[in-house]
């Protein structure tokens, strides 16, 4: 299968940015053709005032991704403002998208209503699922990994699909979400984890300050004392051991806090130390990515290279399609 996904380079990733997205790449770009971007035009539909931070954030999400083990020898990894037919398409589906179609977007109304930092009631904010549409069909994409949220974008893509098909010729390819399935990862303070809530583990933080994070944790409300026995399912520490701690830990602190055999702070070292055992390998690689800046350079070039070859193809046919 041929597959794309992006994402939007708005600061460091976190550990459920990384079981929820980056794990599912991961395992596609081994059986699939993938291509992964980032969405550094997306980024300014809603921060459009204060760009100064985009460059190093998609140089941050570059290297996360890197880190983490997306590897540019099977997937081609590049940054959509290097790929300018993303905009031509975009301004060609634009023509035979109705307004109508962008408007009902529950996305829309949702962030113009919780987002108030900046005015969203641009032109691009209203088109941003049009953009993404043409980040999808100029690869011809069968599948999109994303998870619940793009739903509605997907949708929006294939329905723009089948009116190009219609009013033209049948050149674009309809996608299918490839929906993520993964645990639900709790924040520090129990809700779920998100970086506007300022309770993520980032991939880039350092051991002492994912320990600090851990022991700082929230647990189960109701064991107040070191005696009182805990419930492991409501304590989001105890989600962290399900994902990372292996079996026998993960039973062995199930008996003992429900006896208070074991307290929170020898339990929290525990998830600490198997956190920090995975993620070492992603420091270090962290590292020496960032000491070598010419490597991310070297990959975004050939990952740009390689997705100009489909897209210009694809855009003769489009064009050839609209007789233009
Ligand atoms: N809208 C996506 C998000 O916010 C990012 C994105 C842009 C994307 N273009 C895409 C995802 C194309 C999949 C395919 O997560
Ligand atoms: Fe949570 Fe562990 Fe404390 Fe039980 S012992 S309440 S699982 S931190």
């Amino acid at each position: 299968m041929r597959i794309v996904s992006g994402m939007q380079p708005s600061g460091r990733l976190h550990l459920g940015n990384y079981l929820g997205a980056l794990a599912n790449w991961k395992a596609l770009q081994d059986d699939h053709e993938c291509f992964f971007f980032v969405a550094d035009w997306h980024a300014l539909s809603t921060n459009y005032e204060e760009t100064s931070h985009l460059r190093t954030y998609v140089r941050e999400l570059l290297i996360d991704w890197l880190a983490s083990g997306i590897n540019p020898e099977r997937a081609t990894i590049f940054i959509q403002s290097h790929v300018p037919e993303h905009a031509v398409l975009h301004v060609l589906l634009s023509m035979i998208t109705p307004i109508s179609w962008l408007e009902r977007n529950p996305t829309y109304k949702e962030q113009q209503d919780h987002i108030e930092r900046c005015d969203l009631s641009t032109h691009g904010f209203l088109g941003y699922p049009v953009l993404q549409a043409a980040d999808i069909l100029l690869y011809k994409a069968e599948a999109v990994p994303v998870g619940k949220d793009q739903l509605p974008h997907l949708e929006l893509t294939r329905e723009i699909a089948r009116r190009f098909n219609s009013l033209y010729a049948p050149v674009l390819v309809e996608p299918r979400a490839l929906l993520t399935e993964f645990p639900k990862v709790t924040g520090t303070d129990g809700r779920k984890m998100s970086k506007s809530y300022g309770n993520a583990i980032h991939l880039s933080d350092t051991e002492p300050v994912v320990r600090h994070k851990l022991k700082t944790m929230v647990t189960d409300p109701a064991r107040v004392r070191r005696h009182d026995p805990g419930n492991p399912e409501i304590c989001p520490v105890f989600t962290f051991h399900k994902i990372y701690s292996n079996a026998t830990v993960v039973d062995q602190i199930n008996q003992e806090c429900r006896t208070a055999k074991i307290g929170c702070i020898a339990c929290k070292q525990f998830v600490a130390d198997s956190i920090v055992a995975q993620l070492s390998p992603i420091w270090d690689a962290r590292r020496s990515l960032e000491a070598n800046p010419k490597r991310l350079d070297d990959v975004t070039q050939a990952g740009r290279a390689r997705a100009a070859r489909v897209v210009t193809h694809t855009l003769e046919e489009v064009r050839h399609a609209m007789k233009l």
